[in-house]
């Protein structure tokens, strides 16, 4: 198994059906057990994190083990150390490394100079470990993941990126619609299509929101300015306009459709009110399955195999 989690592609289907399978576990009956005991994870977030902090964090101590927050500001990467250096120091300290920052190319460098674990907690590019938690929820709340469809509406970013890697590999189809200019990577795309091929999981490229919602077993939706793109706001509430998950585009979807969003969330922006704080959604179900999900990433990863 490749040593660190930096994206799915770099695991086989079955890893990554073992994590979601250990974190819907996890999830219904925590066993106590302590199997991170004595290890030490350091996190360094170049980002704002509500919700993957704390679950890494939180999960961490629930699994026995111990915390040391790397503030980018306080250490010497952001003076000019580089990533070289850091990642060779911190192999001597810590048993292994979480990381939130822009560019994947600094999580792939970190993660090839380090001897630890590497686990990529959001870049540009992907969010692999949203993406566990995702279709735990899924998982959790379906019973099954055979023969399900998720629409994904919106941007074609790193959640969109890592949930349509992980469908393809999980067999769950994916639709995706978003604007023309905001579709997802191809390179990622096209790797996940030749994934989907073997697993049987159909994905689709839409610009129509209710094409990709007919019959959805979940609707899916992620922010339209991303960490870094704020610069972009205007422009971006003008390009996605429509492209909301309201009322009127649920009842498209499938009977008993789930609504599903990362979050942080904006109500009245990719997201109407009253479908998030509506019957249908598992937002904070969600939410909690990082908790699950981020403990099973941590157990393979760090844990001793
Ligand atoms: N969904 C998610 O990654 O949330 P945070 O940005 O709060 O970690
Ligand atoms: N696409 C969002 C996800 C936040 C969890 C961002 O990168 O800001």
């Amino acid at each position: 198994m490749h040593k660190d989690f930096l994206k799915l592609s770099d695991h086989t289907p079955e890893t990554v059906r073992h994590l979601v399978n250990e974190a819907v576990k996890m999830k219904k009956k925590p066993d106590g057990k302590k199997p991170l005991a004595g290890k030490t994870i350091g996190l360094i977030f170049t980002k704002s994190s509500t919700r993957t902090r704390t679950a890494f964090e939180a999960g961490m101590y629930q699994l026995g083990g111990q915390v040391v927050n790397l503030r980018p500001d306080e250490i010497q990467l952001t003076r000019g150390e580089t990533l070289h250096d850091t990642a060779k120091v911190m192999s001597r300290y810590l048993d292994g490394l979480v990381v939130r920052t822009f560019s994947q190319d600094d999580v792939e460098a970190l993660a090839q100079y380090a001897s630890i674990p590497v686990i990529n907690a959001l870049t540009d590019k992907y969010h692999p470990c949203q993406a566990i938690a995702d279709y735990a929820t899924l998982l959790g709340h379906k019973k099954t993941l055979k023969g399900l469809t998720m629409a994904y509406i919106g941007d074609g970013n790193n959640v969109a990126h890592s949930l349509i890697m992980g469908g393809a590999m999980l067999g769950v189809s994916v639709t995706v619609a978003t604007p023309e200019d905001y579709r997802p990577a191809q390179d990622v795309w096209k790797t996940a299509l030749a994934i989907a091929k073997k697993t049987g999981a159909k994905l689709t490229l839409t610009g129509k929101p209710a094409e990709a919602a007919k019959n959805a077993d979940a609707l899916y939706t992620d922010v339209w300015v991303s960490m870094g793109q704020e610069a972009e706001t205007k422009k971006r509430r003008k390009d996605f306009a429509g492209y909301i998950i309201d009322g009127a585009l649920l009842k498209k979807a499938a009977p008993g459709c789930i609504v599903m969003h990362c979050l942080p969330a904006h109500r009245g922006e990719e997201i109407a009110a009253g479908v998030i704080d509506g019957p249908q959604s598992v937002v904070f179900d969600q939410a909690e399955y990082k908790l699950h999900a981020q403990k099973a990433v941590l157990k393979l990863f760090v844990g001793d195999t």
